[in-house]
């Protein structure tokens, strides 16, 4: 059997989330993209046992051992071998990451698509994006408790997403053109936690924490349409009272608010923290002309890395 060559390796982009963290573990909506640039990317070699390998770890996988079900890595192995109706194939799997680990950028999750697709190219089958879909899912669990959904689906699916957790996949229609500045705060932040977190609010605060989590819903379908239509100035408005919200949920740090500040006050549209928060990555929508200003800004606050994306439309019918 043939392995693929180092030059084809099966890959999955990370995401940002623009709008609707948190909010949508309690069914309302939220907004999410694809960052195809940032990638994680896996490699098969022939080899005697079952091996995963990363820059940071090495491990070799006894099949059939009971105690791997709950190693997300392992989990995604079987679970894909399982949905194919295959073995596992027994190979040597490198995995390389573009993709901070914990910072909100969906590392986990493109950590496990990539994987699953080499799963399926070294059985030399074809994967049906919705059973990878499902599988990344599972695994999700093992790492946040209580996913969502909305990760998996920009990274399986590659595309923006008006995401409603168990509802069919909606794809988001854009008009116009979003220069996006993600900054990260360097903290590393489990989303497990800041969940856990929300969800104990919702049982000593309901009545605010389900204002809102509403409140969220309600910028979100604004977002929407203000996409829709290339409102940049009210889609930079609808990020910050997000923000706003969030830090209600006490997801937020003062190292997210200090760069949430200091990209609006070097002319950000709108700003917000993007994913499980308490630490990775912020968010800010800027005037494609200011994008370096800001990126400097945000770098001499303490951001230990920046980079740009863009959100356009036709994204959701590219392949
Ligand atoms: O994986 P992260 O950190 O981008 O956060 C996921 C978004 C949450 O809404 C906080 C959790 C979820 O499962 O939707």
């Amino acid at each position: 059997m043939s392995s693929l060559s180092e030059s084809t390796p099966a890959s999955a982009p990370g995401k940002v989330i623009l709008l609707g963290e948190h909010a949508v573990v309690y069914g309302q909506p939220a907004i999410a993209f694809p960052v195809s640039t940032l990638r994680t990317r896996v490699t098969i070699r022939d080899a005697a046992q079952l091996r995963v390998t990363s820059a940071i770890w090495d491990r070799t996988y006894q099949i059939a051992d009971a105690a791997m079900h709950a190693d997300p890595v392992y989990s995604v192995l079987s679970l894909t071998a399982e949905a194919l109706g295959v073995p596992i194939p027994i190979r040597h799997y490198n995995i390389e990451s573009d993709i901070p680990a914990a910072s909100g950028l969906g590392s986990g999750a493109a950590l496990s698509a990539a994987l699953g697709r080499a799963v399926a190219a070294a059985a030399g089958l074809n994967l049906d994006p919705a059973v990878l879909n499902s599988v990344v899912f599972e695994v999700e669990r093992l790492y946040h408790g209580t996913p969502s959904g909305i990760d998996n689906t920009v990274v399986v699916y590659e595309k923006p997403v008006y995401f409603v957790r168990g509802h069919p996949i909606q794809l988001l229609h854009v008009q116009a053109e979003y220069t996006f500045v993600v900054a990260d705060t360097g903290i590393r932040a489990p989303t497990r936690e800041s969940v856990a977190d929300v969800r104990a609010l919702m049982v000593t605060q309901p009545a605010a924490t389900t204002r809102a989590v509403s409140a969220i819903g309600d910028l979100v379908a604004r977002t929407r349409d203000a996409l829709a239509v290339g409102d940049v100035t009210a889609v930079g408005r609808c990020m910050n009272l997000n923000h706003t919200l969030l830090q209600q949920l006490t997801v937020s740090s003062p190292e997210l608010d200090r760069l949430m500040q200091v990209a609006t006050d070097a002319g950000a549209l709108g700003a917000k923290l993007s994913g499980g928060g308490r630490g990775g990555n912020m968010i800010a929508l800027v005037n494609p002309e200011t994008t370096s200003t800001i990126e400097m800004a945000l770098r001499a606050a303490g951001a230990v890395h920046t980079f740009v994306t863009v959100l356009r439309a036709g994204m959701e019918t590219a392949t």
